[in-house]
């Protein structure tokens, strides 16, 4: 594939694409298969540990995001329709984002965490996580409901960030 005229590219805060709500995929259809493998592509050229159908301008409950996240043996995975069943413990942790440029901020978020989607092929797929890949998952799933992680963290802290940005949006014209 020529991933050279991938139409799709990281969408970044403030666009509006990222506040809104994806739709759940009915159909696995060559369109989503397309859409995955460019996601991956793009995830592990970043690169991130994790990339929701969002950040790339495509309301599908589609992410995908690295099983062993900050280790060397990456293992890229995706999961469509993907559900919290199970939420335990409290875990903080500097969180950053590829669709939030410039910015991390501590996150409180769940520390152990079962999801429930299907795989590519429709197969359904169970994945009980916790250190860095149940953060990553609460925070991709986040991102199918319109949800960013400074939504997390104070206003105080948010105010910032939207300062700090507006000034270097401001530097680039
Ligand atoms: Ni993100």
């Amino acid at each position: 594939m020529n991933r050279q005229n991938s139409e799709w590219n990281i969408r970044t805060y403030p666009d509006t694409i990222l506040r809104a709500t994806a739709e759940k995929i009915v159909n696995i259809d060559g369109k989503i298969q397309k859409l995955a493998d460019n996601m991956l592509h793009i995830m592990l050229a970043a690169p991130g540990i994790g990339l929701a159908a969002n950040q790339v301008g495509e309301l599908e409950r589609l992410i995908v995001f690295d099983r062993n996240p900050g280790k060397d043996n990456k293992d890229p995975c995706v999961l469509i329709n993907p559900e919290i069943i199970l939420k335990e413990g409290e875990v903080k942790y500097e969180e950053a984002c590829l669709s939030v440029i410039d910015f991390s901020a501590e996150v409180v978020r769940s520390a152990q965490v079962k999801i429930r989607g299907v795989d590519l092929n429709g197969k359904p797929m169970d994945i009980e996580a916790d250190g860095l890949l149940a953060i990553c998952l609460q925070h991709e799933i986040d991102h199918l409901n319109g949800i960013l992680y400074i939504d997390h963290i104070s206003i105080l802290k948010r105010a910032l960030y939207k300062k700090k940005l507006k000034k270097k949006l401001k530097a680039k014209k």
